[in-house]
């Protein structure tokens, strides 16, 4: 096992108790991260791109660094194509209406996987209904991978767009990008890929990956809430209009028509995020101080740690793929215990999980299930947080197994 950053993580110093095992809904922010922000309020705070003032400019400097950094950080070469937005869900909404609207027809076809999360299914699924367009869903195997086979079945002529994610929020299945986005190109579709559960684990290389966009979010990765990004391909992104209007996005305005920036302001409407973009630059570095290889190896280890505890108590399903085609994410059920439940009981513990549907309604249909409990590991995160986990759902059991309660 290598070493827990625990140490580095206010919040969690403060709380010595506390088992946070819930980091695929949002990480906890190192002292870097909060450091970087508070010192930018403090030193070079204004209005970017609009004062011809020193601070001005200073504040325009932090916010063009922090998007080369990032850009740095995913392996995106040309930082003009890296939007900034507020999460991955308002990237992935981006390109549906600014691309997809634009582009899908009526007949078309667009391609999700049974594994998205909604923020990459509904906006494919509006696009589809608005354009009188079909939206096709791919099926898994039985251990929750895309089923690749079955893809090649489903891609066509009509195929305009195939939309997966990088790492499943759900179960954690790391799918095979260039094989899907190869299958996605043989029918010369657009491949979107939503890396929200993949940028903050492992490292990805946008330019080494044949996909048109990749969305991701900061707060997941040791950065703030509120800033996330669209990495696109230059010349997809040209053709593309904006799809919100406002300052900082427009060349000329005239009475009856404007022209648009250059990007990335094209898309970037309004007052930046200045402060949460210097975050998400300063998380990008706490990282690659860590270096994303072992960032990974840490969590497989619990991964592994986990499911092998969990295969020793009665009663536990644990979904997805083996341990080393997962990323830190640990979904489970216990009979006869609903999640919810589970995640109330284990709270008095300290133990904090998620429990419900994981915003991935279409693949709790297809697993049969309403919900599952989810464990999710991060660099903070310790084999006694297993230990807890494992202790407080031992617990569960026992209360539910309490004739006090059958009655
Ligand atoms: N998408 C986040 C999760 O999976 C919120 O929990």
């Amino acid at each position: 096992m290598t070493v827990s950053r625990r140490a580095d993580f206010p919040l969690l110093v403060a709380n010595p108790e506390l088992h946070y095992l819930d980091s695929a809904a949002t990480s906890q922010k190192p002292k870097a991260v909060l450091d970087a922000m508070r010192a930018y309020y403090e030193h070079d705070n204004a209005n970017p791109h609009r004062g011809a003032y020193d601070l001005s400019v200073r504040a325009t400097q932090r916010y063009h660094d922090a998007r080369t950094r990032v850009a740095r950080f995913i392996g995106l070469a040309d930082a003009d194509c890296l939007i900034f937005t507020r999460g991955t869900t308002e990237a992935l909404n981006l390109v549906a209406t600014a691309w997809g609207h634009a582009n899908v027809q009526a007949g078309d076809e667009i391609v999700v996987t049974g594994l998205e999360h909604h923020a990459n299914f509904v906006p494919w699924q509006q696009v589809a209904r608005a354009r009188g367009a079909a939206l096709r869903v791919c099926p898994l195997t039985e251990d929750q991978r895309v089923d690749l086979d079955a893809l090649r079945g489903l891609v066509g002529s009509r195929t305009r767009v195939v939309a997966f994610s990088h790492v499943s929020n759900a179960v954690g299945t790391v799918n095979p990008v260039n094989d899907i986005a190869q299958i996605a190109r043989s029918v010369g579709a657009l491949v979107v890929v939503d890396g929200a559960q993949a940028v903050p684990h492992m490292r990805v290389g946008f330019d080494a990956l044949d996909v048109d966009f990749y969305a991701f979010s900061g707060h997941k990765m040791c950065g703030p809430m509120g800033i996330g990004g669209l990495a696109g391909r230059r010349a997809i992104l040209e053709t593309m209009s904006p799809y919100q209007f406002g300052g900082d996005m427009i060349e000329f305005v005239r009475d009856d028509y404007s022209t648009w920036n250059v990007l990335p302001h094209k898309f970037e409407a309004g007052t930046p995020n200045v402060a949460d973009a210097v975050g998400l630059a300063a998380a990008c570095d706490y990282l690659d101080g860590i270096g994303m290889d072992a960032v990974l190896s840490h969590e497989r280890a619990l991964v592994r740690l986990l499911s092998s505890r969990l295969a020793e108590v009665e009663g536990v399903h644990v979904f997805g793929p083996q341990p080393e085609q997962r990323s830190g994410v640990v979904s489970f059920t216990v009979a006869d215990i609903h999640p919810h439940d589970l995640a109330t009981i284990l709270d008095k513990d300290g133990v904090c999980i998620r429990a419900g549907h994981h915003c991935a309604q279409p693949l709790m249909r297809r697993l049969g299930v309403p919900a599952t409990a989810r464990a999710s590991f991060y660099v903070y995160s310790e084999e006694r947080d297993v230990d807890a986990l494992v202790r407080a759902i031992e617990r569960a059991r026992a209360i539910f197994a309490s004739p006090q309660l059958v009655e």
